[in-house]
């Protein structure tokens, strides 16, 4: 049974729907603008989505804000400073939450970003994805390489946080060719990296035509040691599975869902994670841009997590975490105690029999070879 005497921190997702164009790999619920932004409206809808979702989080100090997309650095410094007084004036936010803003480099624009900083967000993350002009090509991105390093160059002075998301295994990359973006990553010296690899995901145009030249599993592997020890040498130490940060600089906010924080999720197709003091619920908000403006407050679903699948939703984003979590964690996040959940603990034994997470009392963590093998050890938690 579940019950908290206190419940986790609790962070604040906002999406913002639209791209100038929906990249060919994306399935994230992003549409192409097809006619101008209606800015005004959907921050109205935003307002409003909050404001109806205040009793479920009354009270409750907020300790980080992502605004994600898409691409929410289409929209103007004007709407992002509206946006964010109205958070402030709605939810307590602890005096240093960290307040994060995704941008595509294709829509830079400093005196804007400056804008954005002024407005409260206190953390940058560009999507550059590569530094050649053939894969952002490839990629269907909307910037060229020099607009990447541009847009870097110049937000590195307006924000104290920055974050790179660059993606490898891509159509055609050799060894040579990603040791090439990494060194020119790495003349950035950036604070925060994350990197991925390119994914063929279901209901994307690549998944449905795959580019050509895409890496094999070993080049793939590869790639992955040299992303981890390059990066390792510029003092970006892998905290997340595609996560690297100098000391102090790893995202709070995606810290809060790894270790299984609460989060509520505001915006078209938003996701948002709450616990109450007896049940958890997941929320998501209708996916249509033009279906949530209409009716913000309404039309989504709200799910009760049933007891049986936290393991596996617990362990899905606890075991990303190259140091794990404290196993304390599990109780706090879940209000339910290590002991009274018998197929937890024989899940934990059976990973450890199989070396795939670390035999410690004090900490739930994938060794090095579960980190390898994290989907494997992850379903074993699937009830
Ligand atoms: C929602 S996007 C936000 C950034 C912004 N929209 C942009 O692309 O410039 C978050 C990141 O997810 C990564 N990503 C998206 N689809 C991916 C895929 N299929 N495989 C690997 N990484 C992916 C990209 O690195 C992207 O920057
Ligand atoms: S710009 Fe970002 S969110 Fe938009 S389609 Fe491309 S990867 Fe997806």
């Amino acid at each position: 049974m579940i019950r908290f005497e206190q419940l986790p921190e609790l962070s604040l997702y906002v999406h913002l729907p639209w791209c100038v164009r929906k990249c060919p790999y994306c399935d994230f619920n992003s549409h192409e603008l097809k006619s101008p932004l209606p800015e005004q409206a959907y921050i109205d809808a935003l307002i409003q989505d909050l404001q109806s979702s205040l009793p479920q989080i009354w009270g409750r100090p907020v300790v980080s804000v992502f605004i994600g997309g898409g691409t929410p650095s289409l929209f103007s410094a004007q709407s992002m400073q509206r946006l964010l007084s109205e958070i402030r004036s709605l939810v307590p936010l602890i005096p240093d939450a960290e307040i994060t803003m995704e941008a595509n480099p294709g829509t830079f624009d400093a005196e804007r970003f400056a804008g954005f900083r002024d407005a409260g967000v206190n953390r940058l993350s560009l999507g550059v994805q590569s530094f050649m002009d053939s894969q952002l090509h490839a990629l269907g991105r909307v910037h060229d390489a020099e607009q990447a390093r541009r847009a870097i160059a110049q937000a590195k002075p307006l924000f104290d946080r920055l974050n790179i998301d660059l993606m490898f295994g891509l159509p055609g990359q050799s060894l040579e060719a990603l040791e090439a973006e990494l060194d020119i990553l790495s003349g950035f010296e950036p604070s925060h990296v994350s990197l991925y690899q390119l994914t063929l995901e279901p209901n994307t145009l690549f998944a449905v035509r795959p580019p050509s030249g895409l890496p094999d599993d070993d080049l793939l592997a590869d790639m992955q040691s040299l992303v981890i020890e390059r990066l390792a040498q510029r003092g970006l130490v892998r905290y997340e599975i595609s996560g690297f940060a100098a000391p102090g600089q790893e995202c709070r906010h995606n810290l809060n869902y790894w270790s299984f924080g609460d989060y509520l999720g505001i915006g078209a197709g938003a996701h948002g994670k709450l616990s109450f003091a007896d049940r958890i619920v997941r929320t998501v908000r209708p996916r249509h841009p033009d279906g949530f403006m209409r009716q913000p407050a309404e039309g989504g679903t709200e799910t009760p997590v049933r007891p049986e699948d936290l393991p596996f939703e617990f362990m899905l984003n606890a075991l990303r975490l190259i140091q794990g979590v404290p196993s304390g964690r599990w109780a706090q996040t879940t209000g339910i105690q290590v002991g009274s959940h018998p197929f937890l603990l024989d899940r934990i034994g059976l990973a450890q029999s199989r070396g795939l997470m670390s035999v410690r009392p004090d900490r739930f963590q994938a060794s090095a070879r579960g980190i390898e093998l994290l989907n494997d050890l992850q379903s074993l938690f699937l009830p």
